[in-house]
C-alpha cells in the first residue's frame, strides 16, 4: 500500500502543481476537486452537466486590466468575435475597453448589453447592408474600411461626417505564412488610391490607419516590421493629401499558451517595445505620434475558459495509446479540429495516485476529425464517468460552437467569488426544433 492510499488528504497534493495556462483563481481543493473562481466544478457539473463552459470573471477582468496598464484608456478595445455576451459585453463596458464587432449579431448583443455605441467600431472584410444599416443606426464610434469598393458605398450610406479607420496590409513576408488577404496592400498601391478616394468623399472622416498581422503571435519583430511600414506610409499620405490621422491599431492576434512551454506575447514588454517604435518613426518623419491601440480577442477571454466534460468510453487506439471519448467534441471544442490547439486538462473530482500515461481524447461526434487534446498526460485509471476539464477554452470555443450531428451547445456560466452566474443556457432539443420550421403533412 502507498502512503497516498493510507492517507487520503496526501493524494490531493499529490496532484501535478496547475499549469499557467489555467485560469488565475484555479486551485485543488480536496478529494481532487478543482476550484475556478471559487467554485467546486464536481458541484457545477453536478448541477448543470455536462459539457459545459465556464468563464472566470476575475481572470477576464484582470486580462482587461493589465491591457490597459500596459497601452493606456482608450487604447484597448476587445474583439467580439473571441466570446460575446451581454454579461461579457458588460464586464468589459465596465472595465474600460472599446469593442471590435464583426457583424449586426455581435453589435446587437453589445447595444442590449448597454454598450456605450461610441466605444464600438465595425470591422469585417465583407460587411452586409445589414451591418451597415445597424452600424448607422447605432452611431458606432468608427467603421474599419477593408476595401475600395466599400469607400464608394459608405460614402454614399453613412452618415456625414461617419470616422472610418483604414485597414492596410503593411509588412507582406511570405516566410511569415500569413495568409494576409484582408485590408489594402500598401505595397500594391491599392491603399494609397483608398486614402486618395476616402478624403475626397466629404462624408468620411479618415480618423486612423488598422491593421492585423496574423494569430497567435509572440514575437514583437512581426508588429514592429507592419509599425515600420505603416507608418512610413502614413507620412507619405500626410505629404500627399494632409491626413492627419490619430489611430494607428495593430490589431490582436497576441498569442496565448495552451499548454505549459506553449509561447505566449509578454504583454507589457511588448507594449514598451511598440511604443518606442512608434516614437522613433514618428520622430523620423515628423510626424505626430499617432495614438496607438490594439484591439485582441484570444488574449483577453482565453485563459478564463474552462470546459467541463464526463468521459464516456475509454478505449484505445492501434498504437496503444488510451483513447478517453467525452460527451462533447468538435462541436463546442473547434480549436482542436480547426487549429491543433494542445489544450491542457486534468481529471477533477476523485482523487489518483494512478501514473500519468500518454492519452488522446476525443468527441462524440463519430468523425476522424473529432480530436479534443491530440496528446496528453492523464491519470491511467481514467474510466467512464470521470469529469475532465480542460483549459483555455474562453476564445474561439462557445463563439464557434456548432449544432454538427444536431448535439445542443453547452450552457456558459461565469464564475466569481463561489457563485455561479449563468451568462449563456443550455440549448435545448425544443431549441433545435424551433429553427426547423416544416410541419408534417404540408408540402
Ligand atoms: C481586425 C481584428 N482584430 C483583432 C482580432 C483578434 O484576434 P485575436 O483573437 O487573435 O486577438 C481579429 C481576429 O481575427 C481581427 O480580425
Amino acid at each position: 500500500m502507498t502512503l497516498a492510499e493510507i492517507l487520503p488528504s496526501l493524494r490531493t497534493s499529490l496532484r501535478a502543481p496547475l499549469e499557467e495556462v489555467w485560469p488565475a483563481t484555479a486551485s485543488w481543493g480536496a478529494h481532487g476537486d478543482l476550484f475556478v473562481g471559487g467554485v467546486g466544478l464536481a458541484e457545477v457539473a453536478a448541477r448543470y452537466g455536462t459539457p459545459t463552459y465556464l468563464l472566470d470573471e476575475t481572470d477576464v477582468r484582470t486580462h482587461c486590466r493589465d491591457y490597459l496598464a500596459a497601452f493606456g484608456r482608450d487604447n484597448v478595445a476587445y474583439t467580439a468575435k473571441a466570446l460575446l455576451t451581454r454579461g461579457l459585453a458588460r464586464w468589459v463596458a465596465e472595465e474600460g475597453l472599446r469593442l471590435y464587432v464583426g457583424s449586426a449579431g455581435e453589435l446587437r448583443v453589445a447595444l442590449a448589453a448597454g454598450f456605450p455605441a461610441d466605444r464600438i467600431v465595425l470591422y469585417g472584410s465583407a460587411k452586409t447592408p445589414e451591418d451597415l444599416t445597424a452600424a448607422y443606426a447605432a452611431g458606432v464610434g468608427a467603421i474599419v474600411v477593408e476595401s475600395i469598393g466599400e469607400i464608394t458605398r459608405l460614402a454614399a450610406t453613412a452618415p456625414p461626417g461617419q470616422r472610418v479607420l483604414l485597414r492596410v496590409i503593411g509588412a507582406t513576408d511570405p516566410a511569415d505564412g500569413v495568409d494576409r488577404r484582408f485590408g489594402l496592400r500598401i505595397a500594391s498601391g491599392d491603399a494609397a488610391a483608398a486614402v486618395a478616394r476616402i478624403v475626397a468623399q466629404p462624408r468620411l472622416n479618415l480618423v486612423g490607419l488598422d491593421c492585423s498581422v496574423g494569430h497567435q503571435v509572440s514575437r514583437f519583430n512581426r508588429y514592429e516590421h507592419e509599425l515600420h511600414v505603416v507608418l512610413d506610409f502614413l507620412a507619405a499620405m500626410r505629404a500627399r493629401h494632409g491626413v492627419s490621422t490619430t489611430e494607428m491599431n495593430l490589431g490582436g492576434g497576441h498569442a496565448v499558451a495552451y499548454s505549459g512551454g506553449d509561447p505566449s506575447l509578454a504583454l507589457a514588454a511588448f507594449a514598451g517595445r511598440i511604443r518606442g517604435v512608434l516614437r522613433l518613426v514618428a520622430e523620423r518623419h515628423d510626424l505626430p505620434v499617432p495614438r496607438l491601440t490594439v484591439s485582441p480577442g484570444r488574449a483577453i477571454v482565453s485563459r478564463a475558459g474552462v470546459t467541463l466534460y464526463h468521459v464516456v468510453s475509454v478505449t484505445r487506439d492501434q498504437e496503444g495509446r488510451g483513447l478517453v471519448a467525452v460527451d462533447g467534441g468538435m462541436t463546442d471544442c473547434p480549436s482542436g479540429a480547426l487549429c491543433g490547439a494542445r489544450h491542457s486538462a486534468v481529471l477533477v473530482g476523485r482523487p489518483t495516485s494512478a501514473p500519468s500515461v500518454p492519452t488522446c481524447v476525443v468527441g462524440r461526434h463519430n468523425d476522424v476529425d473529432d480530436v479534443v487534446v491530440p496528446t496528453l498526460a492523464l491519470p491511467s485509471d481514467i474510466r467512464p464517468g470521470d469529469l475532465l476539464a480542460v483549459a483555455g477554452t474562453g476564445a474561439y470555443h462557445h463563439s464557434r460552437a456548432s449544432n454538427y450531428h444536431l448535439v445542443s451547445r453547452p450552457p456558459l456560466l461565469a464564475v466569481r467569488d463561489g457563485r455561479v452566474n449563468t451568462l449563456v443556457r443550455r440549448e435545448s432539443p425544443e431549441d433545435l426544433l424551433r429553427r426547423d420550421v416544416d410541419e408534417p403533412g404540408q408540402s
